[in-house]
């Protein structure tokens, strides 16, 4: 069975599709490809995988794949000028469409490609991690890391469609699964109690992937997203929600290299860090923060950073993020769980306060 959900942005909006078996079965990747011209590019871990059933599906004449190499240490301008290289050698035009086969970081870096080639082509998101279709494939942030701070480099960038197969979730790693779910953790917190509640009741048959508790985790995820997006694409105000515990978290990618700590991993803890801040503000309940931490736990994701980040470290590279507004940083709190706030700037004493007890605590 297809679901279909729908990002509501005028004459750039898209379906987002949710089903086992869209890949071949379906022919909706297909459908989203306009013109004659294809290339799907994912990367060496998911192309002996899934790329030859998808090439298979595509009817478009002329079409070619690009594999890269897999991992957040190649989300970089140099792997987005090898997309670049592969359109121009086959003399790809301005309706040539670009498929993103893979997780958040085959689907960054493809869209932020599609923005700026030729000024902007269309793409087709298709992903096929757990984080990929509960968050990063949908929405248009598309863009790259820079070493000195995480996604610094990029574009909006709405694609075609988005073609979430759940059945590709088989074959994905235990730890790249949880990752996924503490993505899912966030919307609960952020913006939906309810679904919150059915993750404590409900996560163990999200970690032993029951299709039906995957389906409605990334339905519910992904409806969550999609009403955000909707409210505000560019991100003047509501959509900064969607980053929280992500100030923390890419603080942990950038300060520990890329592809480290996985990014959900590091969102984790920095979900944790933003709850502790949160209650320190007098905004939660001690014992909500409790409730996250055990969830975050039980869902096997870190709930610590590293030990080689102490504070000073952390506040230097949490200076970079792009909701930082004049040189200070702003973060998202919970005023309770299932409700975030818009970004805030905190007194740097609780923030240090926040990062020196996680400094204790680390293991
Ligand atoms: P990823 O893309 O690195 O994928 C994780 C690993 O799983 C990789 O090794 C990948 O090759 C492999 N893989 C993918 N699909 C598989 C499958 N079906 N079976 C087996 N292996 C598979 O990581 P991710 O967690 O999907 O994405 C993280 C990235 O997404 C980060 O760069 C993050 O910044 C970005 N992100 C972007 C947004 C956004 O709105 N654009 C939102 C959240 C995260
Ligand atoms: N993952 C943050 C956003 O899409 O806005």
């Amino acid at each position: 069975m297809v679901k279909t959900l729908t990002i509501d942005l005028g004459d750039r909006s898209y379906p987002i599709h949710i089903g086992a078996g869209l890949l071949t079965a379906s022919g909706l990747i297909d459908r989203h490809i306009a013109g004659r011209q294809v290339l799907v590019v994912t990367n060496d871990v998911v192309a002996p995988l899934y790329l030859d059933p998808v090439m298979a599906s595509i009817t478009a004449p002329d079409k070619a794949s690009l594999v890269l190499p897999d991992g957040e240490a190649f989300k970089t301008l140099d792997t987005v000028n090898r997309i670049f290289d592969a359109l121009l050698e086959r003399r790809y035009s301005r309706n040539a469409t670009l498929v993103a086969l893979g997780g958040g970081v085959i689907g960054d870096i493809v869209g932020f490609a599609a923005a700026c080639y030729q000024r902007g082509i269309p793409f087709v998101q298709v992903p096929t991690t757990l984080l990929a279709q509960v968050d990063s494939s949908v929405g248009g942030k598309t863009g790259v890391n820079h070493p000195l701070g995480k996604n610094m480099i990029g574009a909006f960038h709405q694609p075609r469609a988005v073609i979430a197969d759940t059945a590709t979730l088989d074959t994905l790693p235990d730890r790249e699964l949880r990752a996924g779910v503490a993505e899912v953790i966030k919307y609960g917190l952020i913006r939906d109690a309810e679904f919150f509640h059915w993750l404590e009741t409900n996560l163990d048959r999200l970690l032993q992937r029951d299709p039906a508790a995957l389906a409605f985790a990334i339905e519910r995820s992904c409806r969550n997203k999609a009403e955000v997006v909707s409210a505000d694409e560019r991100e003047v105000g509501l959509r900064a929600i969607l980053n929280f515990g992500h100030t923390f978290g890419h603080a942990i990618e950038t300060g520990c290299g890329y592809g480290k700590f996985l990014h959900g991993e590091a969102v984790a803890v920095g979900m944790c860090q933003a709850a502790d801040l949160s209650a320190r503000l007098g905004l939660l309940p001690a014992e909500d923060v409790a409730r996250i931490v055990r969830l975050i736990e039980r869902a096997g994701l870190p709930t610590v950073p590293p030990a080689e980040l102490d504070s000073e470290r952390f506040l230097r590279l949490m200076a970079v993020d792009k909701k930082n507004v004049d040189g200070r940083i702003r973060l998202i709190l919970l005023e309770e769980i299932g409700r975030a706030a818009l970004p805030q700037a905190v007194p740097v004493e609780l923030l240090k306060a926040t990062l020196d007890e996680y400094g204790r605590t680390v293991v």
